[in-house]
């Protein structure tokens, strides 16, 4: 014991590990009254880790190459000593990643988390999204299968939509005038170095701005508000060992339902990896139908409902303009939402219906994405995508108008 004191505080005259344990751990004080929707941050910290490992065992047999990429995976699924299990972690994961994230972008439109003065924690929490997407796509097209390759295809073509300079974008992006080599090759460089670092970075800013502030929770009241003679916040509780301890019982609550998938049903009947993807890469054979992994679905059925041109715009650029503009409306937020109020719990009628029809909406649109488009169906997409967008245009009125309940001072557990 005397020996690990001693190396402790040789450590801190010459680094600040005492200071940083204590500052982001020990003496970081949480709300005492989080609740389930405030596992998902850890448990994204957590599939990152598991990503980033996984990956790094695939890169270890993957060949990033048009003529053996495929090969490589299938040799790693069938060769390869528990290659099959590091796949098929890496995959899950990958939707794993999504249905983390946004129950965790769900719980701040419950809580208001986005709202001052944690508007920084929602940049970059939105930046940390858009580097998240930008990664599942690179990473996509790596197995070079029919999807990989025709998916990759149709996204980048988009940016050709683009009055004036598309087309040369398009060929930019690319590095030829199709998706081939060169496009693989990029996007692995892309996908294993580039885009993670980003994330790992913007990671880092999202915690750091978050304990600069401290967090929100399910009553939106601010705990700094009401300290003790000593400074610290009569409802809040140190993050270590309270929530350190508890946010273990998610993991491991998680990773029930994830080695669930992996080992039952490692392919999420046909949304996790989907059927096409079995068969390599075919320049010369489109495949039926080309939808997107089921996380971007619901961008892609709003791009596919922007059916009319508009003067000199055609429908395929706006479309594009709607796709990226339901992405980016999210980074407004808290400057649309004008409530007195954060948490839901004394929000009025309004907000609540608005949020439940906004939810209908997404899970409506995302399921619209997977299938092929009927006359019916784009009517759908298209009321669908008017309600996404009404959520957040229309924020700034009925946030005000609302009726909200008075907001105690001290959490109410
Ligand atoms: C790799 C992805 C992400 C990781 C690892 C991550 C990590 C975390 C962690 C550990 C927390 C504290 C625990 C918690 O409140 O659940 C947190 C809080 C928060 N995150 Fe994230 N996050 C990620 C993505 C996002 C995204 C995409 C958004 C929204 C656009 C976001 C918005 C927020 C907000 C607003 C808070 C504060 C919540 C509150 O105090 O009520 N995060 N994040």
């Amino acid at each position: 014991m005397g020996m690990l004191v001693n190396l402790r505080d040789w450590i801190d005259a010459r680094f600040p590990l005492t200071k940083m344990w204590d500052e982001h751990l020990a003496k970081y004080y949480a709300p005492k009254n989080f609740n389930f929707w405030y596992f998902f941050g850890s448990l994204a910290l957590m599939v990152l880790v598991i990503q980033i490992i996984s990956g790094i065992f695939l890169t270890m047999n993957y060949k990033p190459d048009a003529t053996q990429a495929f090969g490589s995976v299938e040799y790693i699924m069938r060769d390869v000593d528990w290659g099959w299990l590091i796949r098929y972690i890496h995959s899950t994961g990958a939707s794993a990643f999504f249905i983390v994230v946004y129950l965790h972008m769900f719980r701040g439109l419950l809580y208001g988390s986005y709202r001052g003065p944690r508007e920084l924690i929602w940049l970059f929490g939105m930046m940390i999204f858009l580097a998240l997407m930008a990664e599942a796509f690179f990473g996509y097209l790596l197995p070079w299968g029919q999807m990989s390759y025709w998916g990759a295809q149709v996204i980048t073509s988009l940016f050709g939509a683009i009055p004036v300079i598309g087309d040369d974008l398009a060929l930019w992006i690319r590095g030829d005038y199709v998706i081939s080599d060169v496009t693989l090759n990029r996007f692995f460089a892309l996908h294993v170095i580039a885009v993670p670092l980003a994330l790992i970075a913007l990671v880092i800013v999202h915690i750091l701005a978050l304990h600069e502030v401290g967090s929100n929770n399910p009553d939106g009241v601010e705990i700094k508000k009401t300290k003790d003679e000593n400074g610290i916040p009569l409802d809040g509780i140190p993050f270590h060992p309270y929530y350190t301890v508890k946010d273990i019982v998610g993991v491991v609550v998680f990773l029930m339902f994830f080695s669930t998938v992996i080992f039952f049903v490692p392919e999420g009947g046909g949304y996790f990896l989907e059927q096409p993807n079995f068969e390599p890469a075919n320049p010369l054979k489109t495949p039926e139908h080309i939808a997107p992994v089921w996380y971007f679905t619901p961008y892609y059925a709003m791009l596919r409902a922007v059916t009319f041109d508009i003067g000199p715009l055609t429908a395929k650029f706006l479309g594009v303009i709607v796709m990226g503009g339901s992405v980016v409306i999210f980074f407004f937020l808290p400057w649309l939402d004008k409530s007195p109020v954060k948490s839901i719990r004394y929000r009025g009628p309004i907000y609540k219906t608005m949020l439940t029809l906004f939810v209908i909406a997404f899970l409506t649109l995302g399921w619209l994405g997977t299938k092929p488009p009927t006359e019916l169906r784009t009517l759908m997409a298209q009321i669908g995508t008017v309600v996404y967008f009404a959520f957040f245009l229309a924020m700034p009125f009925y946030s005000r108008m609302d009726k909200t309940k008075p907001v105690p001072d001290r959490v109410t557990g």
